[in-house]
């Protein structure tokens, strides 16, 4: 039964295998947000074009290339969110959130959409779970988010994560520093890629990122951010770290780290996994004190990550198994009554929190203990024709009757 249709490039269906390790990720990802107190928010799926050329920097290859644009019916220009840090600031800013004591302390969930050439986990449309404290330049919300990533982490299981943190500075200081690592680069020029070359006066730090020879030599010399760390920027910088120290969080220092997002200031991090290929990264993000004044309102230092769940899903590998239920209810004989009762003791073992299915497919009672089987049930309840009823358990093969009144006290007594 193939369809004359497939889903878009660079898009995917999830199927019940993968929605079961997705409901995983993000119930886990809702428990530790919640303990720590990052309460939920969700935006629209788009925003005016605007928000993200002067949030997310019209220089980046974000805006550039990669965002789904388009004109409603009124003529504005809208586009599907690349990322959630703008939308959210921009919430903050609409609903007042900077009269509500601070740090206002954020998670989300939900679909974001680049226009990226799609490859191992890479896609167009993907699936972040994040956070955000807004309202507070304290180096303790910048390890408190950082740990919450890496507790996310380790509590699913995410084989072979490392934690690379680094620094931009604040924008005076990395102003400075943009200047003495374009000079470096020019000094360095014939040495450079094509790529590079052409891009020293817009974006210099992209260089780090090149994997041509040529580059990759010349930024071997070349100063790094860190280095160049003074006064405010390296105090915070230092205090991070001790800080992470202090919880046992283990980080390396990647001075050459860089992020495709232009807001970021000072803290900046990523938890790459060995596992994974050339995306290496499940999830990353930093301080960004410039972003909501940029977007119109008072200066407002704030924080955040977000993580990639399909990266998260890929560095897991394996499919989660379907759970077993706790009980299937059969009919002895099809009929009408006999089916109806099924069903309506189904819901009462679903209200009282069993899993419970029943027969949707008319099947014989040997087709039905044989689904039962298929489903892995640990017990099957028989309805026989008189209105009693038998109890099976699938593992030892044991039956015997159960009083009609006492269903879900034979039922519940012995879930598991
Ligand atoms: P980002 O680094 O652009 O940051 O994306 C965060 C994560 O989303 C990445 O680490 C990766 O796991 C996942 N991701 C990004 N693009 C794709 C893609 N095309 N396919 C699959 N997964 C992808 C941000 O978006 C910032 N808003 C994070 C942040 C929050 N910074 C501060 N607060």
């Amino acid at each position: 039964m193939a369809s004359n249709y497939q889903a878009p490039r660079g898009t995917f269906d999830i199927l019940p295998a993968d929605g079961r390790m997705r409901r995983r990720i993000e119930a886990t990802a809702t428990a530790i947000f919640a303990r720590a107190g990052y309460e939920p928010i969700a935006t629209p799926a788009f925003e005016d074009t605007e928000l993200f050329e002067r949030g997310v920097g019209r220089s980046t290859d974000i805006v550039r290339k990669e965002m789904f644009t388009f004109e409603d019916k009124g003529g504005r220009s809208l586009t599907l969110r690349p990322e959630g840090t703008a939308p959210i600031c921009r919430a903050y800013l609409e609903h007042g959130m900077h009269k509500l004591a601070q740090p206002v302390k954020l998670s989300y969930a939900g679909p974001f959409f680049r226009h990226e050439r799609p490859q191992a986990g890479r896609f167009r449309q993907f699936h972040q779970l994040g956070v955000e404290a807004i309202g507070t330049d304290s180096p303790l919300a910048d390890a408190e988010t950082i740990m919450l990533l890496a507790d996310l982490l380790g509590e699913l299981g995410v084989p072979g994560v490392e934690l690379r943190l680094g620094s931009l500075g604040s924008p005076p200081a990395r102003a400075a520093y943009l200047e003495e690592l374009k000079a470096h680069l020019r000094a360095h020029e014939a040495e450079l890629s094509k790529d590079v070359r052409e891009r020293i006066e817009i974006n210099p730090l992209r260089a780090f990122d090149a994997d041509d020879e040529g580059t990759r030599g010349v930024m071997e010399s070349a100063p790094t951010i860190v280095e160049r760390l003074e006064g405010e920027d390296a105090d915070h910088f230092a205090e991070v770290r001790a800080l992470l120290e202090a919880a046992g969080v283990a980080y390396t220092i990647d001075p050459t780290l860089v992020r495709g997002l232009d807001y970021y200031t000072r803290t900046i991090f990523s938890f790459v996994c060995s596992e994974l290929g050339a995306q290496s990264e499940v999830g990353g993000g930093g301080r960004y004190d410039g972003l909501i004044e940029q977007l119109g309102g008072s200066p407002t230092p704030a924080i955040g990550w977000a993580a990639g769940i399909e990266r998260i899903m890929l560095a897991l590998g394996e499919a989660e198994e379907a759970p077993g239920r706790d009980v299937f209810l059969a009919v002895a004989e099809d009929g009408r009554e006999a089916r109806a009762r099924a069903l309506a003791v189904a819901a009462e073992l679903r209200h009282a929190g069993l899993s419970a299915e029943v027969d949707l497919a008319g099947r014989s009672l040997k087709g039905q203990l044989k689904h039962a089987d298929r489903i892995d049930a640990a017990r099957v309840l028989i309805f026989e024709a008189d209105g009693s009823a038998q109890l099976r358990d699938m593992r030892s093969g044991e039956q015997r009757p159960v009083e009609p009144g006492s269903l879900i006290e034979a039922i519940g007594g012995e879930r598991g």
